[in-house]
């Protein structure tokens, strides 16, 4: 049964001492998650050791790093690997996301590289798609989209296809405010899905939770989630509040 998640994207925010008062926040609400509910908090590279622990026992629920490495360990100053996230615990890895394409010009085949790197070491990636507004006035998000997955994740095997986690998100509605409609949403998850039925089979496609990423909130969540092909979103700001997530959260499907 496919999963329902609701991924925290605390980006680079919050000191040590506000991340533990909102993870406290969140963690003592009760989501009574259901067994294909998640709960997936990434958190700022120092912060993740200590709340893997902290999720330790809470159902459902585990940390993500926002990042790895696109090569195995070595001599790489300032790199975090995916063995490395492994040995401390960690299990999912954002990739790709929309803020680390501009700004760290991170392309579809250095994407290749590190969604390997998960796979090597059992991790695995939440992989961020997404178009910017200039693509989405003359209407081209559907092949855009498609090219950065053929790019990036065409390579993997069925068996690996069905255990990723893609996020869809428009680079127009992440921390805008302005949010997709959920028709605009589920029309590309419908999209996604369909290519990757195309590659992968309709088993292995029924299988991948597709987020949906950009401008989420308590109160637009549910409608979001309600539609068939959106399994959840991934939340940037929103995730900073724990009221706010926790409704989140409690709107999964
Ligand atoms: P936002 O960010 O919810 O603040 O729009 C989403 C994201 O970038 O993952």
């Amino acid at each position: 049964m496919r999963k329902k998640i609701a991924a925290a994207n605390w980006k680079m925010n919050l000191t040590w001492q506000s991340a533990g008062d909102l993870m406290n926040a969140i963690l003592k609400t009760d989501h009574n998650l259901k067994d294909n509910q998640l709960a997936i908090f990434a958190v700022p590279f120092p912060y993740l050791r200590a709340m893997h622990e902290k999720v330790l026992g809470k159902a459902h629920t585990f940390i993500a790093a926002q990042n790895c490495a696109s090569t195995n360990n070595g001599a790489y100053t300032g790199e975090v690997s995916a063995e490395i996230l492994k040995s401390v615990g960690i299990q999912y890895v954002i990739l790709g996301h929309s803020e680390r394409r501009e700004y760290q010009a991170e392309s579809n085949q250095l994407l290749t590289e590190k969604v390997n790197r998960c796979f090597e070491h059992g991790l695995i990636p939440i992989f961020c798609c997404g178009e910017p507004l200039s693509i989405r006035e003359s209407n081209n998000q559907n092949n855009f989209v498609e090219i950065q997955l053929k790019e990036s994740l065409f390579h993997l095997s069925k068996e690996q296809a069905a255990q990723i986690i893609i996020a869809y998100e428009p680079i127009w509605a992440i921390g805008t405010g302005k949010t997709a409609t959920s028709a605009q949403a589920e029309e590309m998850h419908a999209h996604i899905r369909s290519v990757l039925t195309e590659k992968f089979g309709l088993d292995v496609a029924n299988e991948i939770p597709v987020l949906y990423g950009g401008s989420v909130k308590g109160s637009n969540a549910a409608e979001l989630f309600s539609k068939p092909n959106v399994d959840g979103g991934l939340v940037g700001g929103a995730s900073l509040n724990a009221d706010e997530f926790n409704l989140i959260i409690k709107s999964l499907p």
